[in-house]
């Protein structure tokens, strides 16, 4: 079971070391770890964010476990050499579409949300995103116009085999939850998102047991802080699930708590290849001070074990010593504690 490790950049590096010490201290046989350069600190060593061997190592893994990256050394750097690209590099290369980020309360942190603690209590849903279009990879530039004014434009566009394939996941995860799948869009302006609705409708008669929903991307939003806990499974496309999936942090409690799962159609000899991380950024501004939570990125880790490795038990164990570990009051900055990177990843690995 061959995992590459992609820490990259800012706090990237610091939770991943310590997703690193919870998956070794399972002690899984035949497990195999090796690290790769991604983001500003590979565009500064390489020369690109996501160099060859970088994109090499992910292709010879069963799952790549990803940091985060940027960095405001590269803010100046022509788009295709931001760090960013790393990211967007690898969903693309790799057929990463499925994006699924699960929001769910942690029992003892109804205080922590940003909603009130009997609506925070409600809420469990999971986003499902796609990853691989929308107008994060159409064509896109910067333009002079009339008056020698610089306009710039981004392509957005969505085809129907698109979202067919990305509608399937969300169907299908809602299967195995609530039952209730509300497809987000913004089908009363765009035309990409009338193709995408249309499309939903289509496939969702192959799936009669899933109660299917839309809803406008503003009025989701409304919705996702007024009562969250009508959520099941929301999908989406790539621009309004990057947007609602940081929203849906804020309701949990914090961004440091937030894990996700990219997955495509490539499978290995134990599940489904794909690629874990923290939903959250680099964080510059803690960069280096051991401050940052590696919740997100041990909870990714959880993921991981449960999608490309089919250890259901071992992601449990994993969800569950977190669990314990906040129930218990083990707090990094971003929940109003004390505790730093390496404390709390200790704190994990005692209840594991
Ligand atoms: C995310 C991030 C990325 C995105 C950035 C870093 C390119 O915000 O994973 O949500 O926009 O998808
Ligand atoms: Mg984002």
């Amino acid at each position: 079971m061959k995992i590459a490790i992609f820490p990259g950049d800012g706090i990237g590096s610091e939770v991943t070391r310590e997703a690193v010490r919870v998956l070794e201290a399972l002690d899984l046989p035949g497990l195999t770890l090796f690290e790769g350069d991604v983001g500003a600190i590979a565009y500064h060593r390489h020369g690109h964010p996501l160099p060859p061997e970088t994109l090499a190592m992910a292709n010879a893994s069963d799952a790549v476990l990803f940091g985060a990256v940027g960095d405001p050394s590269c803010d100046n750097l022509a788009r295709h050499l931001r760090p960013e690209q790393a990211v967007l590099g690898l969903r693309s290369e790799l057929g990463l579409f499925a994006n699924l980020r699960p929001a769910t309360v942690f029992s003892g942190l109804e205080d922590m949300s940003g909603l009130r603690p009997e609506l925070a209590r409600t809420i469990d849903m999971l986003i499902v995103r796609e990853l691989n279009g929308d107008v994060y990879f159409g064509d896109k530039g910067i333009r002079e116009i009339d008056g020698g004014e610089r306009e710039g434009w981004d392509m957005m566009s969505y085809s129907e085999s698109e979202v067919r394939r990305i509608a399937h996941s969300g169907f299908q995860a809602a299967q195995k939850r609530g039952g209730k799948l509300c497809s987000v869009d913004k089908a009363n302006v765009l035309e990409t998102s009338q193709v995408w609705r249309d499309t939903v409708i289509a496939v969702a008669r192959e799936y009669p047991d899933v109660e299917l929903s839309h809803m406008y991307v503003d009025n989701a939003a409304m919705q996702m802080v007024k009562d969250p806990g009508q959520f099941d499974v929301i999908l989406t496309g790539n621009l309004f699930g990057d947007i609602l999936s940081d929203l849906a942090s804020m309701c949990v409690g914090s961004i440091g708590l937030l894990a996700s799962a990219s997955l495509g159609e490539r499978q290995t000899d134990y599940g489904t290849f794909g690629l874990y991380e923290p939903i959250h950024g680099s964080a510059p501004d803690i960069a280096g001070q051991g401050k940052a939570n590696p919740m997100a990125t041990i909870l990714s880790a959880a993921m991981m074990l449960r999608h490309s490795f089919g250890k259901a038990d071992q992601a449990e164990r994993i969800e569950a010593a977190v669990s314990n570990a906040l129930a218990d009051g083990i707090r990094g900055g971003d929940l109003g504690g004390t505790l730093g990177t390496q404390a709390i990843g200790d704190a994990v690995l005692e209840r594991l």
